[in-house]
């Protein structure tokens, strides 16, 4: 009997321990224990280092146009238009390399003097010690600005109550097609 159990709770200790390492237990209730624990909780610095890739065209675009006015959606600027995108991020630019999430959220020309992006994204992680976590960015984009600094200003499962900066800056753009490929540095501190 004292065996038995014993062999139960190491069973029960591996079970929860592995998805407890990797992620943050979801649900109201360890959502309250997780605010109860945070005057004890120390805050971390976390670096992330992805590619993010734009297509608007061809068969398989992951950004899509989902409403233009008739009057100011116009080269150079678009002021007006927004598109809702489901990028992948990958650790390389090579567009074939891993994918470590998505961007998935809405862009819109939001600027009537040189073309910049309102962002507002979610970086959904699926894989690795992140996978089912999200940070949520907000910014401005000034495209043709070497470096783009948005706020990062939340996220979910290890990331609750994160906040950050993403750096961006384009590393391919095909003037043609509008697709693009654009690296993403982002420090985000969040806790323990
Ligand atoms: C834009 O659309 C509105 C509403 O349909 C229409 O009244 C207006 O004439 C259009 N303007 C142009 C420049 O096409
Ligand atoms: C990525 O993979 C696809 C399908 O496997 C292939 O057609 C394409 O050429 C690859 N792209 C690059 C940049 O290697
Ligand atoms: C990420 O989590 C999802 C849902 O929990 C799971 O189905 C998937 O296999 C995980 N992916 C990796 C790479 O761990
Ligand atoms: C740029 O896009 C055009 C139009 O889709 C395509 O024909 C061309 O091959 C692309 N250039 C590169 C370098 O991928």
């Amino acid at each position: 009997m004292g065996k038995t159990r014993l062999v139960l709770s190491f069973c029960f200790i591996v079970i929860l321990a592995i998805p407890m390492a990797q992620c943050a237990e979801l649900g109201p209730k360890a959502v309250e224990e997780w605010f109860e624990k945070l005057p004890h909780a120390k805050q971390k610095l976390t670096k992330f280092h992805f590619y993010y890739h734009d297509v608007v065209s061809g068969k398989n675009p992951t950004a899509i146009t989902i409403a233009q006015p008739n009057t100011t959606a116009k080269p150079p600027i678009y002021f007006g238009i927004v598109d809702m995108i489901d990028d992948k991020l990958t650790v390389g630019p090579d567009p074939n390399s891993t994918i470590v999430g998505r961007a998935q959220g809405f862009y819109g020309s939001a600027d009537q003097n040189e073309f910049s992006l309102l962002m507002t994204l979610n970086f959904v992680f699926t894989s690795g010690e992140y996978n089912g976590s999200t940070l949520s960015m907000l910014g401005r984009n000034p495209l043709f600005h070497q470096y783009r600094e948005m706020p990062v200003i939340g996220g979910s499962g290890v990331f609750r109550l994160a906040q950050g900066i993403a750096t961006a800056n384009t590393c391919w753009f095909n003037t043609t097609s509008g697709d693009a490929v654009v690296e993403y540095h982002i420090m985000v501190l969040h806790y323990e």
